[in-house]
């Protein structure tokens, strides 16, 4: 007699059907946000709207091996986590933070498993380049997919996206947008637009921007001084907090509709005013802090300079760290490398870039 038992909280399934085992690759990739996600609610909720650009290069290579029971052993996580090759006890507490948090509301099947994850970054860590988001993408793909197995596929393509991105924003909420699309947008724009649960791909994109690069200069590579965590905590009580988000809801309108257009400077224009903005939402945070460092200033003054001077398709855009993402469309990449080579590569910690370009998002591996 099949024992039945209940999945999300609703549609009761067949806890012999867990009784599998098997093995999925998946890798899935960072993104750099245009617009930023700074500050929550509960539960993994934005307070504005976020636009971002997928990443390609910089991704995260997971495989998880799972094994299936009939029976609850107990309802604890039974993980074994390996990154690059290693144990990492800091990394597995998070993970298994996350999946206890899962398993209490949204997968209450990973109950019956018995995990074994092993992950590696193609980037490095304090690299500027977000493997919270990479990280957790590519671990609610991998669950996403494991339960289409389980339950025999009862997700459509566009719901299996949704509940991939879903279950990604309850890990990091950058997560939410490294699923799928060159450019996504998580949250709810001032012309009722998005979802504040997943995030959805922008599909009007000129070609100028589909061939996006992004070369990041590493000008710094310490750990930071406050996390983004504590930067999003620092949002709750901000004197300038309503008037942001707001702000931030506007431009990610005002941001589609560049996008869809190609305007070059436009796009310039907003990025880098919404850059330092989130670096001046930091400074006029209770307490103050600084993540730039004085080699991030000395990149933008070059970049500005060389945008104006040769009237080149440049910009630039900070995440919440000191390093920079220099954009440009493919039309440009021979002359910004050869500015980058002579100009920025002094700047940047032993000389270290990272060229990475516009992606669409996750997909399956073959092995690691
Ligand atoms: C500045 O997604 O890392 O990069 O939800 O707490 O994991 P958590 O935060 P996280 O914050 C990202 C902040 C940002 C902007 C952005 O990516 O939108």
């Amino acid at each position: 007699m099949a024992v039945m038992t209940t999945f999300n909280n609703s549609r009761p399934f067949d806890v012999s059907a867990l009784v599998q085992i098997g093995t999925l690759h998946i890798s899935a990739p960072s993104n750099i946000a245009l617009i930023k996600y700074w500050g929550k609610r509960a539960n993994q909720l934005p307070c504005n709207p976020s636009l971002s650009m997928t990443l390609e290069k910089s991704r995260t290579y997971l495989s998880l091996e799972y094994r299936g029971r009939s029976y609850l052993k107990d309802q604890l996580i039974h993980l074994n986590y390996q990154f690059e090759g290693h144990e990492n006890l800091a990394f597995a507490q998070k993970i298994t933070k996350f999946l206890e948090k899962l398993t209490a509301k949204e997968c209450p099947y990973l109950a019956y498993f018995d995990l074994s994850l092993s992950s590696h970054n193609t980037f490095p860590h304090s690299a500027g380049i977000a493997s919270s988001a990479s990280s957790m993408a590519a671990l609610a793909c991998a669950l996403v997919t494991l339960e289409g197995q389980i339950f025999n596929q009862q997700y459509s393509d566009e719901q299996m996206k949704q509940r991939m991105s879903h279950l990604a924003r309850l890990g990091s909420g950058s997560a939410s947008r490294s699923v799928e699309g060159a450019f996504c947008q998580w949250g709810v724009d001032g012309l009722e637009v998005g979802n504040d649960e997943y995030a959805m791909v922008i599909n009007k994109i000129h070609p100028l921007f589909l061939s996006m690069r992004d070369s990041i200069l590493i000008l710094d590579d310490q750990a930071k001084a406050v996390s983004s965590s504590q930067g999003h905590a620092l949002m709750e009580n901000h004197p300038y907090a309503e008037a942001r988000f707001k702000r931030a809801s506007e431009r990610v309108t005002e941001l589609k509709q560049v996008l869809e257009s190609g305007q070059w400077d436009e796009f310039a224009r907003l990025v880098e005013s919404e850059a330092l903005e989130l670096h001046g939402l930091m400074m006029s945070s209770t307490p103050a802090y600084i993540l730039m460092r004085p080699q991030t200033l000395e990149a933008i003054e070059r970049i500005k300079r060389f945008q104006v001077q040769e009237s080149v398709k440049i910009t630039y855009t900070l995440d919440a760290g000191a390093n920079l993402h220099v954009l440009y469309p493919e039309v440009e990449e021979s002359k910004v490398l050869n500015f980058l080579q002579q100009s920025c590569v002094p700047l940047c910690v032993e000389g270290r870039m990272i060229h990475d370009q516009a992606g669409l998002g996750f997909r399956f591996e073959t092995g690691l």
